[in-house]
């Protein structure tokens, strides 16, 4: 089984009117407007008691697996947020040495950052991949100027394209993360999106209908009726636009909201998908060791207090029974083009899985069991019946 590691930055310079993620701006957290390492370090939430916190995490999180008998290092290192840029290059270098001094980095690893284009440079880019990433991934979103002002985002369209060909110049790996089906969002915007993203040369393309998660701006924007509610056949229509699209420029999906280029495939992301073991640190981070399930404090000053008194900052942790862990392989796997085994299944997932196979719902091929090309959007209903159909 192979092991990755997550690191979750905490901080975004302002928060998106969607996004219901662990992150905070410097105003939620007490800190000046643009907070930088040095400056903010006496305040507990502050960037630089973060790093000091996390390098030490990640000190207890060796020790804890070595007493188990796992020294596994990382075969794919992902630092996602929040917006892991604010914390600069050398913020990102030094995690990445933190990394390699605790845990250990294998050789040829997967080594991915998240960034939000409008803290990006070249020179940014370049001491990135100086200090070893090998892969970044951007929050584009859309190219319309109208959409992204809906979504609250802090930059431009154009901020997001110079940012991903600049990345391009360092890396032979860049994501860009689409969001489509925001209220007032037409096809002709999708269409300008796809055109813009593909003109960038980025190798992945991660496309997520928009969610409107309880307790955001735009949750009350929908409910006061200053903004129309997302409309579930829309999305449908925009998926298969984007993936038509993806697929004529030479891209595959891999899973049911990703697409890549030959080789372009993230592979942190996939070993989520495959089940493998995951330490994930940081506020409010998930791991995923074998059975055991468990996730840190998530506010930075609860996370930075609880490891100055030498204890692993974790909140609460679950061990998964053999049927839960069996539930959780199919979801996750069912997810990805490549399906799962068969042979994991039980005699009555088989029988179920034969009757959605006649109905074109699943492919079965090389002893492995898929989603149908066509039917990827039905993917939670037809990993419900495998699961829990009578035979
Ligand atoms: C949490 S962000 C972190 C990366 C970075 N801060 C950014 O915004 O690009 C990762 C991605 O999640 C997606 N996301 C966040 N909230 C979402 C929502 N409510 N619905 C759909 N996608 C969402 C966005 O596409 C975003 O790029
Ligand atoms: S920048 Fe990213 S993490 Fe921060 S609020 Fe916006 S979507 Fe959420």
């Amino acid at each position: 089984m192979t092991f990755s590691v997550y690191i979750h930055v905490p901080f975004c310079a302002s928060r998106c009117g969607y996004c219901d993620f662990n992150t905070y701006t410097p105003a939620e957290l007490s800190l000046p407007a643009s907070p930088t390492v040095a400056q903010a370090a006496p305040n507990p939430a502050s960037p630089a008691a973060y790093l000091d916190a996390l390098e030490k995490e990640l000190e207890l999180a060796a020790a804890s697996r070595a007493s188990q008998g796992d020294t596994r290092p990382a075969e794919t290192v992902f630092i996602g947020g929040g917006t892991p840029s604010m914390i600069g290059a050398d913020g990102l270098a030094r995690v990445l040495r933190a990394i390699q001094n605790t845990t250990g980095i294998a050789p040829g690893a997967e080594v991915t950052t998240e960034a939000n284009p409008e803290s990006t440079s070249p020179e940014f880019f370049e001491a990135l991949a100086r200090a070893g990433f090998t892969r970044v991934s951007l929050g584009m979103q859309s190219a319309s100027a109208s959409v992204l002002k809906v979504l609250e985002r802090a930059h431009t369209p154009g901020r997001a394209f110079d940012a991903a060909r600049q990345a391009g110049q360092f890396f032979e790996h860049v994501n860009l993360d689409m969001i489509y089906g925001t209220p007032t969002e037409t096809d002709d915007d999708v269409r300008l999106t796809l055109e813009k993203v593909l003109e960038t040369g980025v190798d992945h393309v991660s496309a997520y209908s928009l969610i409107v998660e309880d307790g955001t701006r735009m949750a009350r924007k929908v409910r006061t009726g200053e903004l129309p509610a997302p409309e579930e056949d829309v999305y449908a229509d925009r998926y298969w636009m984007i993936d038509a699209a993806l697929r004529e420029a030479g891209f595959d999906w891999y899973e049911v909201s990703n697409w890549a280029r030959p080789g372009g495939q993230c592979e942190h992301n996939l070993r989520y998908w495959r089940d493998a073991d995951w330490w994930g640190a940081g506020p409010g981070a998930h791991s995923h060791l074998g059975e055991r399930r468990f996730f840190n404090v998530k506010h930075p000053a609860t996370y930075t207090k609880t490891i100055a008194t030498g204890v692993l900052p974790i909140k609460d942790t679950e061990t998964l029974s053999a049927d839960q862990r069996h539930e959780e392989k199919l979801m996750l796997g069912l997810r990805l083009k490549e399906g799962v085994d068969e042979a994991v299944l039980s005699p009555r997932e088989r029988a179920v899985s034969l009757r959605l196979s006649r109905l074109g719902l699943v492919r079965q091929a090389h002893g492995r069991i898929m989603l149908a090309d066509d039917k990827r959007l039905l993917a939670d209903g037809i990993i419900a019946d495998i699961l829990f159909d009578p035979e």
